[in-house]
């Protein structure tokens, strides 16, 4: 009987150990054994860094969908380039990435209490969930085990992320290649209600439209003044000014889709949300008080945080985020 017993306990840890071998996967029991408190100490950081810049929780947010989307989600967007090699983090889609030295300051705590064991992969998950819900919004699970990759190209940044000229369609297409339906794209797209955005991204909404590059190549199904008003920040050819994502931008609500719905969209992209097949109406019902745009929120960023997570045995445990070991 004991001996029963003892064989099927030790045929179970074989499986186990088997089902590791054979089949790594995403946990949320990864680091147990390792390295338990590592997402306690994700969270206490990113609080302590949003608490003196909450404006900041959009360059978390933003930063994990360009690490996920580029080949998985691997820490690939946070390595810097080096003579030999552009990395994602130079890509044109990029621009003005933040968080990134953040992630460093967050990684260099974990690796004091844990070295050598959490991925740089892992912490961007981790900092974005924890960065949405210091805003304010929705918590989801995040499973863990990712690897940080030792490749970062900026031309793969620049193949699959969106840029913010596409039309409605380029939008679902882009997000249809990754597995995402439209209605995820325009879910997923209210992220743009934390944080802020560069007149870079707003230009062509403005001044390039119908691909005139003119002053007065505006779109025109923007709100007459609020096009006037992003004109005097944004004046044609400036790149580098800072805009608001809408008027409460460091918490996450319905004011983004709201802005967008009075023809408010900062960019092209985020105009067209509305110019599609049926997005009018999901925006609209999106916004309704006690709707699912939280928890539909929630799903669609987990399926992206497990977008082809790089597993052992590839890929490395980095030592810093911003380079390679
Ligand atoms: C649908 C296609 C999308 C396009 C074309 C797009 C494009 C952009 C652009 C151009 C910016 C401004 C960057 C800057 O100038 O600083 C931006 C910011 C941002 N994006 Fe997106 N985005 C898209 C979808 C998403 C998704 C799916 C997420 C996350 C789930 C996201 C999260 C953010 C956040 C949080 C910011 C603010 C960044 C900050 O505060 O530093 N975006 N996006
Ligand atoms: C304006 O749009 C056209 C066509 O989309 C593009 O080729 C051109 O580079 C754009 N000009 C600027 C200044 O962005
Ligand atoms: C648009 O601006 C261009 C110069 O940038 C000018 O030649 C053209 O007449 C303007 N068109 C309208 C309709 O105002």
């Amino acid at each position: 009987m004991a001996s029963a017993k003892l064989g099927s306990t030790a045929l179970v840890s074989f499986l186990l150990l088997l089902a590791t071998i054979c089949d790594a996967q995403l946990s949320t029991s990864y680091y147990d054994s390792t390295c338990s408190q590592a997402a306690q100490i994700v969270e206490k950081q990113v609080n302590n860094i949003l608490s003196g810049n909450p404006n900041l929780a959009g360059g978390f947010l933003r930063l994990i969908f360009h690490d996920c989307w580029v080949s998985g989600c691997d820490g690939s967007v946070t390595i810097k380039s080096t003579s030999d090699n552009s990395a994602e983090v130079d890509a044109n889609v990029n621009f003005q990435l933040r968080a990134i030295d953040e992630i460093d300051q967050i990684k260099s705590a974990v690796e004091t209490e844990c070295p050598d064991t959490v991925s740089c992969a892992d912490i961007i998950a981790l900092a974005a969930q924890y960065a949405t819900v210091f805003a304010n919004g929705p918590s989801w699970t995040v499973a863990l085990g990712r690897r940080d990759s030792r490749v970062s190209r900026a031309n793969d940044a620049d193949t699959q992320l969106p840029f913010p000229v596409l039309p409605f369609s380029g939008l679902v297409d882009n997000f249809a290649n990754k597995g995402f339906s439209a209605r995820e794209m325009i879910v997923l797209s209210g992220s743009h209600t934390i944080g802020h955005t560069h007149c870079n991204g707003i230009g062509p909404n403005l001044y390039n439209y119908t691909g005139q590059d003119s002053l007065n190549d505006t779109n025109p199904h923007l709100d007459t003044s609020f096009a006037d008003s992003l004109k005097d920040t944004c004046p044609k050819g400036n790149r580098l000014n800072i805009v608001d994502m809408d008027s409460s931008p460091n918490t996450f609500d319905s004011g983004y889709f709201d802005g967008v719905l009075a023809n408010k969209g900062h960019m092209i992209t985020d105009d067209e949300l509305i110019r599609g097949p049926s997005g009018d109406s999901i925006v609209q019902s999106l916004t309704q008080p006690g709707s699912s745009w939280n928890s539909e929120f929630a799903s669609a960023m987990v399926k992206m945080i497990e977008l082809s997570p790089l597993l052992s045995p590839d890929g490395e445990i980095r030592k810093t985020c911003q380079a390679i070991n």
